[in-house]
């Protein structure tokens, strides 16, 4: 079959016949084929074996027809040969949360290709295997120090808060690791093939505007300042108030939550500079046909004056999500229902 490059167009910035599509997490516990898989192996050994990881990435390709592949892995796979010890419990726990000057200073920085083979080898059997273009990602710095500071998810980020104002030194150490490792790890997947990355900074929306361009703005510039090779998204969950600030980076996609509309996120990012990835409620998967269909022409119709739109999610599915309204939205999308 011939080769799908309808993200790789759209990303660029060309005029595309219609909106590529895929969703966050689309693979996962929502498809039975995953919860086959899973019940034999812990989440973590899932995520170290490339011939695991490859055909979980390509399930939901085949079930959905997605018109592009995302890696299997988990944004905090990275994060454990640093020195953290790393558990799913389905969410993810820390037993040595890093607090102090002295923690940040143990850490140390991730060789792709020494620490995490297994998934550099899953990207080069992906990219033989598929007739869509892969997205690499990882988790953005900020991101990922939120779940080595707080050991888990938290409500109020106090610990990680707490580090960035009380011992600026310890927060600044274990970020420049973390960034330097996220370049790294990101540079790799593309130099084994992935065709466009995707940083997912998922918390960056529980700080204040002030802290997101003091403590979180300059480590994501400086990664997307420096990868080279293949087109950058970021997705910062709930930060349309800094999307003023978010609009200086230098990258190709932006991803938007379902909070915002997409032509209020162009205009605030500066209009026309970026193609907008998203922004369906992956929640209102759960509500009937033509309340889908309604909401999705409508970001359909909005996407159509931007520079480019992929339509995804706002965020990433849910395992509830009924199949047969995944396989629905995917298909309005294409302009077969
Ligand atoms: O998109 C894809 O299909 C690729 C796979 C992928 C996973 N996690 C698999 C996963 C990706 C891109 C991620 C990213 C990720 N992981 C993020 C950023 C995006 C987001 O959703 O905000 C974050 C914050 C994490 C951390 C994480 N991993 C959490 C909070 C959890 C538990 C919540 C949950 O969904 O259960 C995980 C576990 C996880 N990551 C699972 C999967 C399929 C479930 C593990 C299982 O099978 O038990």
């Amino acid at each position: 079959m011939a080769f799908n490059d309808l993200l790789l167009r759209s990303i660029n910035g060309e005029k595309v016949e219609r909106p590529p599509v895929w969703f966050m997490r689309q693979a996962g516990r929502y498809m039975e084929e995953y919860r086959a898989l899973r019940s034999k192996v812990t989440f973590l050994e899932l995520c170290k074996s490339p011939e695991l990881c490859t055909e979980v990435t390509l399930q939901p390709i085949r079930a959905f027809g997605f018109d592009n592949a995302i890696l299997f892995s988990d944004i905090l796979v990275p994060i454990e040969p640093m020195g953290v010890q790393l558990d799913f419990n389905p969410a993810p726990v820390i037993a040595n949360p890093v607090r102090t000057l002295a923690d940040a200073d143990k850490l140390r920085e991730m060789d792709p290709e020494k620490d995490v083979p297994f998934v550099m080898e899953t990207v080069r059997r992906l990219v033989k295997e598929l007739d869509v273009p892969l997205i690499g990602f990882s988790g953005a710095p900020f991101t990922l120090a939120c779940y080595m500071v707080e050991g888990s998810g938290s409500k109020n980020y106090e610990h990680i808060k707490t580090m960035m104002h009380k011992d600026p030194d310890a927060y600044r150490v274990m970020m420049e690791k973390l960034t330097n490792s996220t370049l790294k790890y990101l540079q790799a997947q593309i130099n084994n093939g992935a065709h466009v990355v995707q940083m997912f900074d998922t918390w960056a929306g529980v700080v204040s505007p002030y802290d997101y361009e003091n403590f979180i703005f300059p480590y994501v510039k400086h990664i997307a300042d420096n990868i080279k090779g293949a087109p950058l998204i970021y997705f910062a969950k709930d930060s349309f108030s800094f999307f003023d600030i978010i609009g200086q980076l230098n990258c190709a996609g932006m991803g938007v939550d379902w909070k915002t509309r997409l032509s209020d996120a162009d205009a605030r990012l500066g209009k026309g500079k970026y193609v907008l990835q998203g922004n369906f409620d992956p929640v209102q998967l759960f509500g009937s046909k033509e309340s889908i269909k309604e909401t999705a022409l409508k970001i359909l119709e909005e996407g159509k004056n931007l520079k480019g739109h992929i339509f995804n999610l706002g965020h990433g599915i849910l395992p509830p999500t009924p199949r047969e309204n995944v396989d629905y939205l995917v298909k309005i999308v294409k302009g077969e229902v």
